[in-house]
C-alpha cells in the first residue's frame, strides 16, 4: 500500500512533516515496512483540507492529532481486507 503525504506548503503549514514522523514510527512499531510505502508529494490541489494524505487514490485530511487514529482504524483496516 502506498501513503503519499503532501508537503506543500498549506500542508506543511498545518504539520505535515509531523504527520509524516508519526507515520513513519507507526509503520514501525506494527511493523509493517514491507506492506507501507510511505511517500512525499507536492501540492495535491485540496489545500483547504491540509494536511492531504492521499491513500489508493483517496484523499485524506488529516492532523498531527488524529494521525495515529487515522492510522489505527484506516490504515489497519484496509490491510486487514
Ligand atoms: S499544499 Fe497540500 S494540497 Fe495543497
Amino acid at each position: 500500500m502506498k501513503i503519499t503525504i503532501c508537503i506543500g506548503s498549506s500542508c506543511h503549514l498545518k504539520g505535515s512533516r509531523q504527520v509524516i514522523e508519526q507515520l513513519k514510527s507507526l509503520v514501525d512499531e506494527y511493523d509493517l515496512q514491507v506492506k507501507i510505502e510511505l511517500c512525499g508529494a507536492f501540492c495535491m490541489g485540496e489545500c483547504l483540507r491540509a494536511v492531504c494524505v492521499k491513500v489508493d487514490d483517496k484523499i485524506y485530511s488529516l492532523k498531527p492529532e488524529n494521525t495515529r487514529s487515522f492510522f489505527e482504524k484506516k490504515i489497519l483496516a484496509k490491510l486487514r481486507d
